[in-house]
C-alpha cells in the first residue's frame, strides 16, 4: 500500500515537509487552522518547485504532478485515510498535546503520529495518546527541501515497527534518518543551540559584531551561514524556547539563553520573519 501523509501546519516546516511528500510520489493532505496560512503555505510550495525547475532539478511535468498530490483543508479531521501524521504546529507543549490528543481521536488505528519538534519530550507526547507506540519525532531541518537530515527519534514507548518504517519514510522521502534517544534537544539542538546562545554572548559582551561572529564561523569553519544569520532564519523565539527546554530538561545553568536574545525577542526581533533580528530585512 503506498504511503499518505497528513501534515498539520503549513508554516515554514509544514509547509517544506508538505513539498518533499509531493515531490517524493506522495499523495499529501495539508491541514491548518487558519485558511489564510494554507493559501500561505500552497504559496511557498509553489514559489519553491518554480524554484527548482528555473535550476533544472524539476522537470515542469513533475511540479505539476507534485501540486496535483497536495490537498489542504482547515479541519483536522482530514487526517482520515493518512497512513502517516506529521505535526508541525508552533512549538508549543500545550498546544502539541492538544493536537495528539484530537489525532489520537482522528486517525486511522495504523497510523503513524509523528511530530517534527525541535525538542519537546516524544515521551510526553505519545503518553497523552491512548496510542504512545505509534508516537515517534521525525525533526525535519529548515529548508526541508534541501537539507539532507531527518533526526528520528523515539519515544520511551514507541515500537521497533514504528521506528524502522519511519526510517524508511525517510529513506523514500530523499532523506537521511539518523536516530536519536528522547532527551531534551535531542542531538541536533543539543549542540546547535549552545552554538548559537555563545554567538549572542559573544555578541552582547563585546567580543565581535554580530558581522564579526559570523564571518568567523563562514571563514573559518565553513558554515555555510553564521551562528546569528542562523539563529535569525530559525526565529529567536524558537531558539529560546528551545534553550528553555534545554534548560529546564537538563537542569544546567550553561544552557540558559542569553539576555540579549531574549531582549530582541521581547522587543519583536525574532529574526527574518518579523524583518529583524541581529540583522534587518526588507519585505519579501
Ligand atoms: N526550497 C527549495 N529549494 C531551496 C530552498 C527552498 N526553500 N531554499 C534554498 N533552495 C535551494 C536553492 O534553489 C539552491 O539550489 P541549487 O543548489 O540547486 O542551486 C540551494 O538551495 C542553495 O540556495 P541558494 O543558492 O539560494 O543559497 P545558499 O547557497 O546561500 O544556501 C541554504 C542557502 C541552503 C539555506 C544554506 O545557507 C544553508 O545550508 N544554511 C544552513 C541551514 C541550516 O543550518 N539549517 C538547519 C537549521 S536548524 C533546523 O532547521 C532545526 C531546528 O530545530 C532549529
Amino acid at each position: 500500500m503506498t504511503d499518505h501523509f497528513a501534515v498539520v501546519g503549513a508554516g515554514q516546516m509544514g509547509n517544506g515537509i508538505a513539498h518533499v511528500c509531493a515531490t517524493s510520489g506522495f499523495a499529501v493532505t495539508l491541514i491548518d487552522v487558519s485558511a489564510e496560512a494554507l493559501a500561505k503555505g500552497r504559496a511557498t510550495i509553489e514559489k519553491n518547485l518554480e524554484r527548482q525547475v528555473k535550476k533544472g532539478a524539476l522537470e515542469p511535468a513533475a511540479r505539476n504532478a507534485a501540486l496535483a498530490r497536495i490537498t489542504t483543508s482547515t479541519a483536522l479531521d482530514a487526517v482520515a485515510g493518512a497512513t502517516v501524521v506529521v505535526e508541525a504546529a508552533t512549538e508549543r507543549r500545550e498546544l502539541k498535546f492538544q493536537i495528539f490528543r484530537e489525532l489520537d481521536r482522528l486517525a486511522d488505528a495504523g497510523a503513524i503520529l509523528a511530530t517534527n519538534t525541535s525538542s519537546i519530550s516524544i515521551t510526553e507526547i505519545g503518553a497523552v495518546t491512548k496510542r504512545p507506540t505509534q508516537v515517534i519525532g521525525m525533526h525535519f531541518m529548515n529548508p526541508v527541501p534541501v537539507m539532507a537530515l531527518v533526526e528520528v527519534i523515539r519515544g520511551l514507548a514507541t515500537s521497533d515497527e514504528v521506528n524502522a518504517r519511519t526510517v524508511d519514510l525517510c529513506k523514500a522521502l530523499g532523506k537521511t534518518a539518523v536516530e536519536a534517544n528522547d532527551f531534551p534537544g535531542f542531538i541536533a539542538n543539543r549542540i546547535l543551540m549552545p552554538m548559537i546562545n555563545e554567538a549572542c554572548y559573544a555578541v552582547m559582551e563585546g567580543v565581535g559584531t554580530p558581522e564579526a561572529v559570523d564571518q568567523v564561523m563562514k571563514l573559518g569553519m565553513n558554515h555555510p551561514m553564521g551562528p546569528l544569520t542562523l539563529a535569525d532564519f530559525i526565529g529567536l523565539d524558537t531558539c529560546v524556547a528551545i534553550l528553555e527546554v534545554l534548560q529546564d530538561g537538563l537542569g544546567d545553568p550553561k544552557y540558559r539563553p542569553c539576555p540579549l536574545l531574549k531582549k530582541y525577542v521581547a522587543a519583536g526581533w525574532t529574526g527574518r520573519k518579523s524583518g529583524r533580528g541581529f540583522y534587518t530585512y526588507p519585505a519579501s
